[in-house]
């Protein structure tokens, strides 16, 4: 049934020039197609005016919060720099105002995810926040927040750093079931259908460092190093307390997140300056959790220590709990972070940083997994922000990167998928062709409505063994590892094609998601990968694709009355290569 279901796409070819071929298929009389273009091309003659409101007004987000900030003395740090604990408090206010804004109730937060600073902001700059809310889920929702300074002297702008935030919706302590956002412009799309992904590594983050810190191979390699400059962890510990009053709270009496934020990062860089014994800097904080509330007469306890000391950067490590007076002995861990400093010489430079030795036993233990996640953050960092003409076509799978490669393969497609630019070139036999010229690529995608349950061509267009039975450019696939549930390595064999002298093949990591939400569609997306088991041979081409896959989506509430044989799906096979085409 599926031999000639779909038009074939091969994947772009590295190296000298890429290929690309459309076979024309024959129809298979159990499918019918029916026109699914209407509205898609409705989509994208709205989407170019949409950021115009019909009476000629920018169209603003509905959830969308600003707030802008002049920086005074009483704002800054030692360095005479905005310090990031007072800019932590105004990213959390201006995001939960936002979440607010569309909850319409109280909202706590639960977590704010990595985030990196490119610029630091001086005495007498303004800083320019500006939050929306990407998606709601059920009770939680993401906001984005984007924090950018100015300096009004000079006209200058600087990007400072990009944040995102989970709020829950609380009303009279119980969680509130939020009303869906309706993205509209091409940046709300994006950000609205790759928030779904970001939710699926949020949720699992804590166990996916576990994982990783327990497979990452560490090294404790003290004796190599010069001992001259060891600094005993024990000298950077910090224990401090905190009385939460009413101005640390919100009406309900919760503390606000900025706030424990900010008292964190206070004790994290005083533990950060007495390793160094200068002013350190804040690059860098990774996820910080909400494990539970605090509120209005708690006492909270912040402790930090050095877990380790890098050539030129520090991670410094946060935890905080909470007692009433009355229960001291009863404490509620709320949170935990790991902060990266470095510290900076007059030409912005890093410095080298003495090295730390560990207390025994705990001390141990976070200075190698210190060291893990060092490596990890690195990774992360390359693949998740890189930005996508910056990557390489195949990245070296491992397993220390296989989460944040599966997120990059799948919100790499969401992200190419919800283009707002997308031209209809062909329409043959009702399937739509449509291209996408940037800079750098040339992309396509086609449309087609099948007969065939979303779920069901899901299944079949995931397995990749399953695609010689109707793709003539796959010739044999092998499944050389089953990763996880959603995640799996093929080696794909192509045939001979043109003039081409030899076969190619391929190393490709398939992920796929099942809809997240009502409207989302099902994912199946492509990428190359280098394995170790699999180099290049001299009997095959090594091809290579960078982003290509399958979205599928259910159309209309068919699928209920009719299932499983006639509830049809959108299927959108999906092509990114570079603008050297030849046609086969
Ligand atoms: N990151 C992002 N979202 C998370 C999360 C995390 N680490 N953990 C849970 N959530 C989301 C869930 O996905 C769920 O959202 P959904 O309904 O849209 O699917 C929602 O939070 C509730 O999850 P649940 O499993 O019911 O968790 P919970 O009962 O532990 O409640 C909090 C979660 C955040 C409300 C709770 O832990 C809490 O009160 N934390 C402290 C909040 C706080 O005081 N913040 C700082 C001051 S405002
Ligand atoms: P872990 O010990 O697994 O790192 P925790 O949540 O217990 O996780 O602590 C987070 C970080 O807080 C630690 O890595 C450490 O840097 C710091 N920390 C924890 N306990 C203390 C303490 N008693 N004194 C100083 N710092 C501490």
């Amino acid at each position: 049934m599926w031999r000639d279901l779909l038009l074939s796409f091969s994947t772009p070819v590295s190296g000298g020039g890429h290929r690309w071929v459309v076979w024309s298929r024959k129809t298979p009389a159990e499918l019918s197609f029916a026109s699914v273009f209407s509205g898609r091309q409705s989509r994208k003659s709205t989407s170019r005016t949409e950021k115009t409101m019909a009476d000629g007004e920018e169209y603003r987000n509905p959830t969308e919060v600003q707030m802008s900030q002049l920086v005074l003395p009483c704002h800054t740090n030692q360095r005479g720099e905005l310090s990031v604990g007072q800019l932590l408090k105004w990213i959390d206010t201006t995001a939960c105002l936002s979440a607010e804004r569309h909850a319409g109730c109280p909202c706590v937060t639960a977590s704010m995810d990595d985030i990196y600073f490119e610029h630091t902001i001086r005495v007498g700059q303004v800083v320019n926040i500006k939050a929306k809310v990407n998606r709601a889920f059920n009770t939680s929702m993401e906001v984005g927040i984007q924090v950018a300074s100015e300096d009004t002297c000079s006209e200058k702008q600087w990007n400072v750093c990009k944040a995102l935030a989970t709020f829950v919706a609380h009303r009279e302590l119980s969680k509130v079931k939020l009303k869906q956002i309706s993205p509209r412009t091409e940046e709300e799309k994006t950000e609205h259908s790759v928030a779904a992904e970001r939710r699926r590594m949020r949720l699992v983050y804590a166990d996916t460092i576990k994982d990783l810190l327990a497979n990452c191979a560490m090294q404790y390699d003290l004796e190599s190093r010069d001992c001259s400059h060891v600094v005993p962890a024990e000298k950077t510990r910090v224990e401090s307390v905190e009385l939460v009053l009413p101005p640390h709270a919100n009406h309900q009496g919760n503390t606000f997140g900025g706030q424990i934020m900010a008292w964190m990062e206070n004790v994290a860089t005083i533990a950060a300056s007495r390793l160094c014994r200068a002013h350190p800097t804040l690059k860098a904080i990774e996820m910080f959790h909400f494990r539970g509330p605090s509120q209005v007469g708690d006492r909270l306890v912040l402790k930090a220590i050095v877990n380790n000391a890098f050539k030129h950067s520090m991670e410094v490590g946060v935890c905080v709990e909470a007692y009433r007076q009355e229960a001291e002995a009863h404490r509620r861990h709320i949170n935990s972070a790991f902060m990266t400093f470095v510290v900076l010489d007059p030409n912005d430079q890093p410095q080298m940083l003495p090295w730390i030795r560990p207390q025994p036993g705990d001390g141990e233990r976070r200075y190698r997994e210190a060291s893990a996640r060092r490596k990890i953050r690195l990774d992360r960092k390359y693949i998740v922000s890189c930005k996508q003409e910056e990557m390489p076509l195949s990245v070296p799978w491992d397993p220390s990167n296989q989460v944040y490669l599966s997120y990059n393969n799948i919100s790499s497609l969401k992200m190419l998928a919800a283009k707002d630019n997308w031209a209809l070139s062909s329409e043959i036999n009702q399937v739509g062709l449509y291209t996408l010229e940037d800079d750098k690529y040339l992309s396509f995608h086609m449309e087609m409505l099948v007969n065939v349950d979303a779920a069901h061509a899901f299944l079949l267009l995931s397995d990749l063994r399953r695609r010689p039975e109707w793709d003539k450019h796959y010739r044999n696939v092998e499944l050389v590892q089953q990763v996880d549930e959603d995640d799996a390595i093929y080696h794909v064999i192509s045939p001979i094609l043109g003039t081409d002298p030899k076969p190619q093949d391929f190393v490709i990591l398939a992920s796929r998601r099942k809809p997240c939400d009502h409207g989302d569609p099902y994912v199946i997306a492509l990428r190359s990968v280098t394995l170790p088991t699999h180099p290049e041979t001299p009997e095959y081409r090594r091809g290579e694709t960078l982003c290509s896959g399958f979205c599928v989506w259910r159309e209309g509430d068919q699928m209920t009355k009719d299932f499983p044989f006639r509830c049809p799906c959108r299927i959108q096979p999906t092509l990114q290569t570079t603008p050297y085409l030849q046609a086969a």
